[in-house]
C-alpha cells in the first residue's frame, strides 16, 4: 500500500475516534444505556488499532529514525494522555465531576496531538510557523 493510502486511513482513524469518543462523551453526560451497547464497546477498540497501527507504519515508511523526533513522541505521550482521560471519562471516574473534567482533558489532548501532527513540534499549535 502506498504511503498516501495509509496516510488516509490513519487521518480516516483520527476522525473517527474522535467523533466515536465525542458521541460516547455525550452519551456519558446524558447517562444513556447506549454506552454499554457491545458494537458500542468494541469498536472504538478496532479502530484505535488500526489507527495507532496506521501511525507506526507511516512512522516506519518515512524511516526508522522518525520514532526519535521529538514531534512524533509528543504525540505518542499526547495519545496516552488521551487514552486515559478517555477512560476516566467513560468507564472509571467516580463522580459525574470527573468524568467531566476527565472528557474535557481528553478533548484537549487530541487537539493538541493534531498540533503536534501538522505543525511537525511538540509545541503543537503554539509552534512558530516558518516564514
Ligand atoms: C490521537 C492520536 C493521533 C492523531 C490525532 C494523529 C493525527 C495526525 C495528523 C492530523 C497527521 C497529518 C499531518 C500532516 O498532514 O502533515 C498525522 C500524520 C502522521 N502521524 Fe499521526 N496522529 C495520531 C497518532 C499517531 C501515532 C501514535 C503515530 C506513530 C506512532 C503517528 C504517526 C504519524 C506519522 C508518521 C504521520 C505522517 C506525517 C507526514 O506524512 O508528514 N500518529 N497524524
Amino acid at each position: 500500500m502506498s504511503y498516501l493510502t495509509i496516510k488516509f486511513l490513519h487521518l480516516l482513524m483520527a476522525a473517527l475516534s474522535i467523533s466515536g469518543f465525542a458521541v460516547r462523551g455525550y452519551w456519558m453526560l446524558t447517562r444513556s444505556d447506549l454506552l454499554s451497547n457491545r458494537v458500542v464497546r468494541i469498536a472504538p477498540h478496532v479502530i484505535d488499532t488500526v489507527f495507532l497501527l496506521s501511525g507506526i507504519w507511516l512512522a516506519f515508511m518515512l524511516s526508522a529514525s522518525t520514532f526519535t523526533q521529538p514531534w512524533l513522541l509528543a504525540k505518542i505521550a499526547g495519545l496516552v494522555a488521551y487514552i486515559i482521560f478517555g477512560t476516566v471519562a467513560l468507564k472509571r471516574g467516580p463522580t459525574m465531576r470527573v468524568r467531566v473534567v476527565a472528557f474535557v482533558a481528553a478533548l484537549l489532548a487530541f487537539a493538541y496531538i493534531v498540533g503536534a501532527a501538522l505543525m511537525k513540534s511538540p509545541a503543537s499549535w503554539f509552534a512558530a510557523t516558518s516564514g
